[in-house]
């Protein structure tokens, strides 16, 4: 059986950043399930949110979820961020053999690295007022779902990456 590390966590908390890293680290293969939706729809993130709404990314989300713990090889997952919305996509994270880590950072960090992020139409507007809503209403799912949660307040991105390392 593949051995799979997924990242859950908010915007900006550096899933694809560390997970591409860990990935490199490993050996392993690196999917993130927002580039599984593009291909999927055939348009960007903001696209589907945009001409489709948000419940059919939810849809693709759901379905990339599951195409990505499917794999067939080693893999390091990001998991986009509100894959934990879903009580489906929760049971799946639970029930997967998956080694599931939460990246947890405070929302000053979010809202830096989340500046200029075309693909996270949620942020438009007043992004720390979004980050500190979403954070709120989702730390309880993380938490759900994660068997570790890594907080990565004062820790390098290699810090992290030597965590996730050291979890797997
Ligand atoms: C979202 C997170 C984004 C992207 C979309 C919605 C969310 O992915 O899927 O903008 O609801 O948290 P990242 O977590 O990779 O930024």
């Amino acid at each position: 059986m593949p051995r799979v590390v997924v990242l859950v966590g908010m915007m900006g908390s550096g899933k694809t950043t560390v997970g591409r890293r860990v990935a490199a680290k490993l050996g392993y293969k690196f999917i993130d399930t927002d580039d599984l939706v593009v291909a999927r729809a055939g348009k960007s993130v903001r696209e589907v949110f945009e001409h489709d709404g948000e419940a059919m990314f939810r849809a693709h989300e759901a379905q990339a979820l599951a195409e990505a713990l499917a794999t067939s090889v080693d893999a390091v997952v990001a998991a986009a961020g509100g894959s934990v919305l879903s009580a489906e996509n929760r049971m799946l994270l639970r029930n997967s053999s998956a080694v599931v880590l939460w990246l947890d950072a405070d929302v000053p960090s979010l809202t830096e690295r989340t500046a200029r992020s075309p693909h996270r139409p949620l942020l438009d507007g007043d992004a720390s007022a979004r980050l500190t809503q979403l954070d709120t209403e989702r730390r309880g799912l993380y938490t759900e779902v994660a068997d570790e949660r890594i907080d990565t307040a004062g820790l390098s991105l290699e810090d992290v990456v030597q965590r996730v390392v050291a979890l797997v």
